[in-house]
């Protein structure tokens, strides 16, 4: 059966764009493939982060992964912090990627761009490593991600292909999965930029409550002219609700684009939402629940079991190609 298997870091309060460029893609996987989703709360010690806010971050996301769908009877969730095979396998492979790659990621030049240049921790420039092992140690073959995590996939394929290419067929090559709609959902303040955790103006955050989503979604920038057409190029905020109204209602930018043929702005931003409404608040009723019953708990002790089996073994197996002596063979 297909592995698949990605995470999201418990750093701030999930976003629309989370939500439609990661969460809710994770549960198409569980019928049909072995599916592995964690929290990336190690990754999340990269950025100064309150302890206290840590912990509530990673409650939160647990039951928000609970909320949208996902089985602990049918997928594996889990924390990464609870399985130190990721740890492990992080002291191994920091020798197989070099420095000149990791400063080339966009993600780190974004994040330590407006830091003091002399206290940028090794953890966020050695993040893609950790990532590169989150990866590799379930054999993962299928990693759903948003546009933005793209480049760190590609690497773990590097990665890969270099470590195999050395010790033999070790590690499984992983390939990313991009959604088709939504796999970079914009602010509504300013759509040419990222929606994203660390940045509030124009972003809905999945807690907000449904009247506030409503009325930043009324009042989200659109571009000139009155047709609603898809061209993220001339008209990037009627773009950016196309998407979101595309994933919300699972259907192509094209439909999408048909269905509102001849509307005006206003009533297009209404319709759009209605249907991010429509699914929200049946989906912050659900994490309510799970968040105050403490249901997340259960989930994690029986998710981090089964992850600690199988990425165990593959920290055997890495251990074993390098030379690590094993005590148990001698
Ligand atoms: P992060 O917020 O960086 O931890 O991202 C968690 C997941 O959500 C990753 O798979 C990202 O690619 C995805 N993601 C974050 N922001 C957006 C966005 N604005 N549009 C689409 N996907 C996003
Ligand atoms: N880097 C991802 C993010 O910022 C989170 C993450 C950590 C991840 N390890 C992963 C995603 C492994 C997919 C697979 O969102």
């Amino acid at each position: 059966m297909e592995r698949v298997l990605s995470g999201i870091k418990p750093t701030g309060k999930l976003t629309l764009g989370n939500y439609i460029g990661a969460l809710k893609h994770f549960k198409d996987f569980q019928d049909s493939a072995e599916v592995y989703i964690f929290v990336a709360d190690l990754h999340a010690l990269t950025l100064p982060i309150d302890p206290e806010v840590l912990r509530q971050n990673t409650r939160e996301l647990v039951s928000f992964y609970l909320a949208s769908g996902l089985d602990p009877e049918k997928c594996t969730i889990f924390l990464q912090s609870s399985v130190s095979a990721h740890a492990e396998l992080n002291a191994i492979m920091q020798n197989y990627l070099y420095m000149g790659e990791l400063s080339r990621m966009t993600q780190f030049k974004e994040k330590s761009a407006h830091m003091n240049q002399s206290a940028i921790g090794l953890g966020l420039f050695a993040y893609p490593v950790l990532m590169a092992c989150d990866i590799v140690l379930y054999d993962a073959e299928t990693v759903p991600v948003g546009e933005d995590q793209v480049q760190h996939v590609e690497l773990t394929r590097d990665l890969v292909n270099r470590f195999n290419k050395r010790y033999g067929e070790v590690l499984t090559l992983p390939k990313y999965k991009v959604g088709k709609t939504g796999a970079r959902i914009k602010s509504l303040s300013d759509p040419t930029v990222k929606m994203s955790k660390s940045d509030p103006k124009g972003d809905i955050f999945l807690t907000d409550p449904i009247p506030s989503i409503r009325k930043k979604i009324m009042g989200a920038v659109t571009d000139s002219g009155s047709e609603v057409k898809y061209d993220v190029e001339n008209k990037p905020g009627v773009s950016n609700l196309l998407q979101i109204y595309a994933s919300m209602k699972e259907v192509s930018i094209e439909e999408a684009e048909r269905h509102f043929a001849g509307y005006r702005y206003g009533d297009f931003k209404r319709e759009v939402a209605d249907a991010v409404c429509e699914e929200l608040e049946p989906f912050q009723n659900r994490f309510r629940e799970i968040l105050e019953s403490k249901a997340y708990v259960e989930a994690l002790k029986k998710g981090q079991k089964k992850a600690q089996e199988v990425a165990n073994k593959t920290l055997k197996r890495v251990q074993k190609a390098v030379g690590l002596l094993d005590l148990d063979a001698e």
